[in-house]
């Protein structure tokens, strides 16, 4: 039985700073002051933490790039946009345990030299952008944030409501978004390390990521390590939903097999697929159950975690309108900037319409999957780039005739 680590305080979430400090709070922060910032990132380096926001990008390696930059002036962002349908582990993450997280970002920002955090949270998650603002005005009032500001003042933390779009998580258009513009992104290379939020070096993390970094602090970059499995340490946040009976947020040290994660959530029925990784996923069938909850793990299996979404159906369900609702999704959200995605998106949902309602014909398939090819290839960024991960995963199943409806 796992002990929960980032959900710990679960059952009694510390929302104020007493009982933050009390239950053993801030011992991270004090570890990383006494360390100095090229330790901290090196124990972080060590630790082997990835991004959890969904592409999985070593976490030290982007944070020493900032610290080591020559422009004086640079960002840390907290990306708590979270807006990909079946993902809500931010937002518990956060509820739980917000001085958690707030401890989080103080240390990388001491370890990045960051003149200035912003703190990006989902528009309709009013409740806890509310909550990030008052923990981190507690913490200024008890003096925490003093020095960690440029040439010893103090650090400025500002909290920012999403613009209410999908892409706005999308590094780059939460960028513009900050910045005053439309969220749309920009293309890469330039990494936001070198020229990020107003041009600046900036180091940007999710809130899951952010959350195991006092942890690391306080108890070494080995105990991340002797957690989950070797090429993916650690534990991690899915956020399940759909067919099954206890739906919520579960906490797992990666390489527990899928079905173990399915029993949790209460999925009694015979189910017929998963989408795993969100709208950007795919689908997973029973006789991949077995799978280690892993990036690797994932990987064999042509899978991804992206950030750990999970949406059960049973074997009533139309996978094709499941398909047609996310096409939908996409279309609707493209910010249009790029012909492949803008059109792409758009074709393909009218090709995933007629085919949910049964009157797609074999050679829609092929037009989809080549379509796919096209999105895939030529779109600027991971929205249009993954639109088609699932639809091409619904076509493989069906040719392996796995689908029930
Ligand atoms: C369309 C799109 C939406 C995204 N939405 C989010 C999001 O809501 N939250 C998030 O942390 N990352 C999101 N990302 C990933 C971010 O661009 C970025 O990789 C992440 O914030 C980096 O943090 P990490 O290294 O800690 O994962 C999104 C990416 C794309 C392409
Ligand atoms: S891929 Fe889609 S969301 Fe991304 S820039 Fe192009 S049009 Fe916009």
């Amino acid at each position: 039985m796992h002990s929960p680590v980032l959900l710990r305080r679960q059952d009694a979430p510390a929302r104020d700073l007493e009982a933050y400090i009390a239950s053993g709070g801030l011992a991270g922060l004090k570890k990383a002051r006494e360390i100095g910032p090229e330790e901290t990132v090196r124990m972080v380096t060590d630790s082997g933490l990835v991004g959890r926001g969904g592409a999985g990008f070593p976490t030290g390696r982007k944070w020493e790039s900032v610290r080591t930059a020559k422009d004086p002036e640079r960002y840390f962002v907290l990306n708590a946009d979270e807006s990909e349908p079946g993902t809500f582990k931010d937002r518990q993450m956060i509820d739980v345990d917000p001085f958690l997280v707030l401890e989080g970002v103080l240390i990388a920002c001491f370890a990045t030299h960051a003149t200035r955090a912003y703190i990006y949270v989902r528009g309709e998650y009013r409740r806890e952008a509310d909550l990030l603002q008052r923990c981190a005005a507690e913490l200024g009032a008890a003096g925490y944030l003093d020095g960690l500001g440029p040439e010893g003042h103090a650090l400025a933390i500002e909290v920012r409501h999403g613009g209410g779009a999908y892409i706005c998580g999308e590094e780059t258009a939460l960028f513009r978004s900050i910045e005053g513009y439309r969220g749309e992104p920009m293309s890469k290379p330039p990494f936001p390390t070198v020229a990020g939020l107003f041009r600046k070096p900036t180091a940007i993390n999710n809130v899951e990521t952010i959350a195991n970094v006092p942890d690391i602090m306080s108890r070494g970059a080995a105990w991340l390590r002797s957690l989950g499995t070797e090429r993916s340490p650690g534990v991690k946040l899915y956020s399940v939903s759909g067919h099954v009976g206890r739906p919520g947020v579960y906490e797992l040290p990666f390489g527990v097999p899928l079905r173990e994660l399915l029993d949790l959530a209460g999925a009694q029925q015979d189910l017929q697929a998963i989408l795993l990784g969100g709208a950007a996923g795919t689908f997973v069938f029973p006789q991949d159950f077995d799978m280690p909850l892993s990036y690797e793990g994932a990987q064999q299996r042509h899978a991804t975690l992206g950030s750990g979404a999970l949406i059960a159906f049973d074997h009533e369900t139309n996978l094709w309108r499941v398909a047609e609702r996310l096409g939908s999704f996409f279309a609707h959200e493209s910010c249009g900037q790029c012909v492949p995605c803008r059109v792409g998106t758009r074709r393909q949902h009218e090709m995933l319409e007629a085919l949910a309602e049964g009157d797609g014909r074999g050679s829609e398939r092929d037009l989809l999957v080549r379509l796919s090819q096209v999105m895939t290839d030529a779109s600027i960024c991971g929205l249009g780039q993954t639109a088609s991960t699932a639809v091409r995963s619904l076509i493989d199943a069906e040719t392996k005739g796995l689908l029930a409806v």
